[in-house]
């Protein structure tokens, strides 16, 4: 298979700091404000950093605001941190760093406590003990919600009530940060608009916690800022990023045409929901023995390949066949399916799968530091190597308040240490480009959507990756020549480059493992393929793949 034209990529988006941009000094600069920026934010402040935190969303539209089904942590009498990690590995085919998911699960139990200490109440059983539960691949139960599944919900509004209380942090939302500022291969700061103005802020660390990027594709759980801005960051300024390829679909999403796609939590099947074609077969039963319950990426599959057999744009959630009242059991998915005036006590759910967490993101460690010095990264922007080829369910807010509360003091010493001169100001201007193309953004935008789902979804083939790559290399170029700097126009070239990666790192791996399937190469390769492919810009522009091993042989630095 010939290598796809090469998009390439600018180091900035015409971003320099200009004379007068007013500048903001802080110890640590947090970009985001969900579960993992929330948590080192708070981390580093706590250890006496002064810390500025910035969030282009409200709260309320953070991916953790809409989390579910909840977060995984070793709390049973029958559960254990061996368990635990065992359950990760197995779900990440191979790729998963033993050490980082040992790391990890060890604090996941201090972690949702510390939560609870800022005030997240957690659902309880009969007898006073947390209540958990079970969701695919975890051999027991150790799933704990909030409110039944507003667990993302409780543990975000705990977060933002100490966030905005603290007196060492400065919280500006509605700020879009546009791209990093680094200086002398150190990231020093970034740069980023409210309110129509430009600003700048100089840190001693810079901590990234935007979370994922969903919005590349047509069918996606994630809210609407979720663009990858922050791995799009990166890249560009030059960090290594790494396991792009590995997208989670997640099977049941709402469908009905014209609405957005709102979850329906795993925890349904969990509680005993079937999935069936329009004909009232239970199709899972042919296809792993876990049926409803087998992993992601299988029961996605299997709900594709049903709905092209069935010719029908969807399949069903069946619970009837749940113990108890699903209204009771499942009151946000109940509220949801009303509005649809669906009843789900009575009627199946009409589902489909959609784009839902990003494995890959900006390579860390354990302490979230990445290869760029003075550039931390926490959370879903991440890739710290827990995920492996595909993500145990819950693990997500896991490793977000985890890494955070890691990063956050590991943010605020580098920041006491570091000293650098000053950022240097320029009078340069962003040219005005002759005869650029007129865009239309919003149909670039769904142009691209409706590619990554096609080509570079739940089925992938060497060719129309090939072929994606090539249209985002044109899109880019004409993007790339048109003046407009506003938002909207820096998102998508954002998601641009995150589709790329993706598209581009999909292409390199020759084989089929945990998310990532490709149709020309069905089956698992250990043998060339046991490896995590690192990403980064190379000096032309364009995307440098490399296959490294499953552990790194060192700090990324
Ligand atoms: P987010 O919570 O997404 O926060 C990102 C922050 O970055 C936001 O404040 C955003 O405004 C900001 N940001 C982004 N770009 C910029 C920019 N350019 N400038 C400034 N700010 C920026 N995981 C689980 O473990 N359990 C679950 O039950 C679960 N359910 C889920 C249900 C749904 C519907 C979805 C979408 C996800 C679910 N997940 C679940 C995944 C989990 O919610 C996310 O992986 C996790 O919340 C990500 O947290 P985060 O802090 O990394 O990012
Ligand atoms: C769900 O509730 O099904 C989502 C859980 C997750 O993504 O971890």
């Amino acid at each position: 298979m010939p290598a796809p034209s090469q998009p390439r990529f600018p180091d900035h988006l015409g971003t320099y700091l200009p004379r007068r941009t007013p500048l903001l000094r802080t110890d640590v600069l947090v970009i985001g404000g969900g579960i993992a920026g929330g948590a080192a934010a708070l981390a580093a402040a706590n250890d006496g950093a002064s810390v500025v935190l910035l969030s282009k969303s409200e709260f309320t539209e953070t991916n953790t605001s809409y989390a579910q089904g909840g977060m995984a942590a070793v709390f049973g009498a029958s559960d254990s941190v061996d368990l635990h990690v065992a359950d990760t590995l197995r779900v990440g085919y191979g790729l998963s760093d033993p050490g980082t998911a040992r790391a990890i699960v060890t604090q996941g139990r201090g972690a949702l406590e510390w939560l609870r200490d800022l005030g997240a109440e957690f659902d309880r059983a009969a007898d006073g003990h947390l209540a958990l539960f079970r969701e695919a691949g975890h051999s027991v139960d150790r799933i704990v919600h909030a409110h039944g599944q507003a667990t993302g919900a409780e543990i975000q509004n705990a977060l933002s009530r100490r966030l905005t209380a603290h007196p060492n942090v400065t919280v500006r939302v509605g700020t879009f940060v546009r791209d990093l500022l680094v200086q002398d291969g150190r990231c020093v700061g970034g740069i980023f608009l409210e309110d129509g103005l430009e600003l700048a802020v100089e840190a001693g660390a810079v901590i990234l916690a935007t979370g994922g990027a969903g919005q590349v594709y047509r069918e996606t759980t994630n809210p609407i800022g979720a663009c990858g801005d922050g791995m799009a960051l990166a890249f560009r300024a030059g960090a290594v990023l790494a396991d792009l390829e590995f997208v989670q679909f997640h099977p049941t999403t709402l469908y009905i045409a014209g609405a957005s796609r709102a979850l329906i939590s795993e925890v349904v099947r969990g509680a005993g929901a079937t999935l069936r074609d329009r004909r009232g077969h239970r199709f899972m039963s042919e296809v792993h023995p876990a049926m409803e319950l087998a992993p992601r990426d299988i029961v996605s599959r299997a709900i594709l390949e049903r709905m092209v057999a069935t010719g029908d744009t969807h399949v069903f959630l069946d619970l009837s066949t749940i113990q108890g009242d699903p209204h009771e059991l499942f009151p946000t998915i109940s509220r949801i399916c009303r509005s649809f005036e669906i009843d789900i006590a009575k009627d199946p759910i009409p589902v489909r799968p959609g784009a839902h967490y990003f494995v890959g993101g900006v390579r860390s460690t354990t302490e979230g530091r990445t290869s760029l010095p003075g550039l931390f990264a926490v959370g879903e922007v991440s890739a710290t190597g827990l995920h492996g080829a595909n993500r145990l369910a819950s693990n997500s807010l896991l490793e977000g308040a985890v890494m955070g509360r890691l990063a956050g003091p590991a943010a605020a010493a580098e920041a006491r240490g570091s000293r650098h001169p000053g950022l240097p100001r320029s009078d340069r201007i962003v040219p005005v480009v002759e005869n650029a193309p007129k865009l239309h953004l919003d149909d670039m935008l769904y142009s691209l959507k409706s590619m990554m789902w096609r080509q570079v979804g739940l089925r992938r083939e060497g060719k129309g990756l090939a072929d994606a790559v090539g249209s985002i290399a044109l899109w880019s170029h004409y993007l790339e020549r048109a003046p407009t700097r506003d938002r909207a126009a820096c998102e998508l070239a954002n998601m641009l480059t995150v589709s790329a990666l993706v598209a581009t790192a999909a292409f390199a791996r020759e084989e089929s493992r945990g998310t990532h399937f490709r149709s020309d190469h069905p089956g698992r390769d250990d043998s060339r393929w046991c490896r995590r492919l690192m990403l980064h810009r190379a000096p032309d522009g364009t995307i440098d793949v490399q296959a490294g091993p499953v552990v790194p042989p060192s700090d990324p630095r």
